[in-house]
């Protein structure tokens, strides 16, 4: 019988419990012993969010990410985040809890396809410049003229990619979408989506509309149309955070983005009560999970303890990383005040 394959036994790769209270105690011990400091972004679980240094949208992190003194920075997000992380701060060590953090933006949108696309267009005579929303691999990046967060990306665009220029925009045709609506410039749009953000239904945002009058709906630029057309609100990540923060007045709202938000939504503006949509508008009154990203959960407290005490897995430096560099840098760093006002920082 040795030779028959052993039936998998469910739960056998499930490490054992720990207590987070504990892996808490232990990460705040490590973090001093190792000289490190913890970013997270606002879609990872609660708890890693608040035991981080930094938390924030993509833009807020990317600049924290080169305030920091110490020498090693964990990076509870996606892999894309700590490459750009590790880009713009290469003498650090750069920590992502788990490798297999990716992001399906980034994953539609393979260097080479892009390069070829980049060259048909030239071949057609087409004048134009490339912008990449930041969820896209540095090799990407070091193909594209500017690099836009749902934080800077429409201001980004106003003021600073010539007039006289074609867009090509890379990799959300949501996003793409709106950005077209709101600046009126023209774009060639790349086919990508976020596999979080396209799943909103909108059947059963109007239910919850329906179901909690006088609510109110803010949305993430990277949903579909339709879902953006029946928002009070649509912003990244910090600009919803900012937007609850300045209503005063309880309410419902209704958050069409990552349902993890909603953990830094109630820390910052504690007096609404917040509905993650889908949520429990299924017929069953049963929770949806499909908004909640398989990469960000991939970030757990055991996996943040265990590369802050194994130095492991760490962001290497590539050779495309140096024209990444140039790229981000004048795109998030120059010019600073094209959104920071908007985000608080
Ligand atoms: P922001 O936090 O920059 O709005 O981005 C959202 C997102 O999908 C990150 O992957
Ligand atoms: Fe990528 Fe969407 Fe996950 Fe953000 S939420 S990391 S865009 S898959």
């Amino acid at each position: 019988m040795s030779h028959l394959n052993p039936l998998p036994v469910i739960g056998r790769d499930e490490p054992p419990y720990e207590d987070p209270l504990d892996l808490m105690d232990e990460i705040d011990r490590l973090k001093v012993e190792k000289d490190a400091t913890i970013l997270a972004h606002f879609y990872v679980d609660g708890e890693i969010q608040d035991i981080a240094d930094y938390t924030g949208d993509s833009l807020k992190l990317a600049r924290d990410a080169t305030r920091v003194e110490q020498s090693t920075i964990v990076f509870a997000g996606v892999h894309f985040m700590a490459e750009s992380a590790k880009i713009m701060n290469p003498d650090k060590k750069v920590l992502l809890p788990d490798l297999l953090a990716g992001c399906s933006l980034a994953e539609s949108c393979p260097p080479d396809r892009l390069h070829a696309f980049q060259e048909e267009l030239r071949e057609e005579g087409r004048d134009f410049e490339t912008v990449a929303y930041i969820n896209t691999s540095a090799a990407v990046k070091s193909l594209c003229d500017w690099i836009v967060t749902s934080g800077n990306a429409r201001e980004l665009i106003e003021e600073r990619v010539p007039k006289d220029k074609e867009i090509l925009f890379v990799p959300d045709q949501h996003l793409g979408r709106y950005l077209m609506e709101v600046t009126g410039r023209e774009m060639i749009l790349w086919p990508g989506a976020c596999m979080v953000h396209e799943v909103f239904s909108l059947q059963d945002l109007m239910r919850a509309k329906r179901n909690n009058p006088g609510a109110l709906v803010v949305s993430h630029p990277e949903c579909p149309q339709n879902i953006l057309e029946v928002s009070d609100f649509v912003g990244g990540t910090e600009k919803i955070r900012q937007f609850c923060m300045e209503h005063q007045e309880p309410k419902v709202i209704l958050v069409a983005t990552e349902s993890e938000m909603i953990h830094a939504l109630k820390k910052s503006a504690p007096q609404h009560e917040y509905i993650p949509v889908p949520g429990i508008m299924t017929d069953t009154g049963e929770t949806c999970a499909c908004n909640r990203c398989p990469h960000m959960a991939r970030n757990t407290l055991q996996k943040v303890r265990d590369c802050l005490r194994d130095g492991q897995p760490e962001i290497l430096w590539q050779p495309y990383f140096d024209k990444a560099k140039d790229v981000l840098e004048r795109s998030l760093l120059e010019n600073k005040r094209q959104s920071s006002d908007m985000n608080g920082d």
